[in-house]
């Protein structure tokens, strides 16, 4: 009987503590001023370097990246100056963390990042994105590094719920999700906007700690 309460207690506590993640956003957690690398499964996730530019347009010029990004087409020298600066930008007021997703530390295959992490964001909604160059595909570089930066937000930045925005056509997103342990958020109505003249229609996928 005392152990039954005491179950009861527990559970109602672990819904007590839901609810108010739910109504709660995480703490805006305080990035590194260190470069951040992060390195496990085969890869080295680290930040974006001067260096990284041609390649950058090489991965980024691509049409799938065109469409479910809102990555600029073309996506040239031009452009990449242009991200690369916004990234160093976002990463400066805290807002974003963009990785160069690695083997080696070096050559970039993809890019891995959290969004989303200012004071300003709507609640428990830090988000992870994520681009792989076509010719490095099929490889699980998406799943690993999801995997890895998704343990970094849960621990090292103290996030409880990180969040996808995944377009219910988008295959290989979604096999990304699930694979990582994403669930989907059928509760949470999807949000539409309009981009490079296409609308599109994002769910969200949920992993929480
Ligand atoms: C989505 C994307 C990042 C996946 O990269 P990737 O490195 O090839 O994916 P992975 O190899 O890590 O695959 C992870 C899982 O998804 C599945 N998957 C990958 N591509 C798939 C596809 N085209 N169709 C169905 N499932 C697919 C894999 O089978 C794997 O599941 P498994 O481990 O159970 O076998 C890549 O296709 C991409 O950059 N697309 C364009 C940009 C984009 O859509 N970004 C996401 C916006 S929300």
């Amino acid at each position: 009987m005392e152990g039954a309460r005491q179950e009861l207690a527990q559970g109602e506590l672990y819904v007590r503590e839901r609810a108010a993640a739910e109504e709660d956003p995480d703490p805006v957690p305080a990035l590194p001023a260190a470069p951040v690398v992060i390195r496990g499964d085969g890869l080295v996730l680290r930040e974006w370097t001067e260096d990284d530019l041609p390649a950058m347009a090489e991965l980024f010029d691509e049409p799938g990246i065109a469409h479910r990004t809102p990555l600029a087409s073309p996506f040239d020298a031009q452009a990449a100056r242009a991200y690369l600066d916004r990234a160093r930008a976002t990463r400066a007021d805290g807002t974003r963390l963009q990785l160069a997703v690695t083997e080696d530390g070096a050559t970039p295959l993809g890019e891995v990042l959290l969004g989303s992490l200012g004071a300003e964001r709507p609640a428990g909604a830090v988000t992870l994105g994520y681009a792989i160059g076509a010719a490095h595909r099929g490889r699980r570089l998406a799943l690993r590094a999801t995997r890895l930066l998704t343990a970094y937000a849960h621990t090292t930045l103290g996030l409880h719920r990180i969040r996808l925005q995944i377009e219910p056509d988008n295959a290989a997103s979604t096999g990304v999700a699930r694979a990582a342990g994403y669930r989907l958020r059928t509760d949470v109505p999807p949000t539409t906007g309009t981009q490079k003249g296409r609308t599109y229609t994002l769910q969200v996928w949920e992993h929480t700690r």
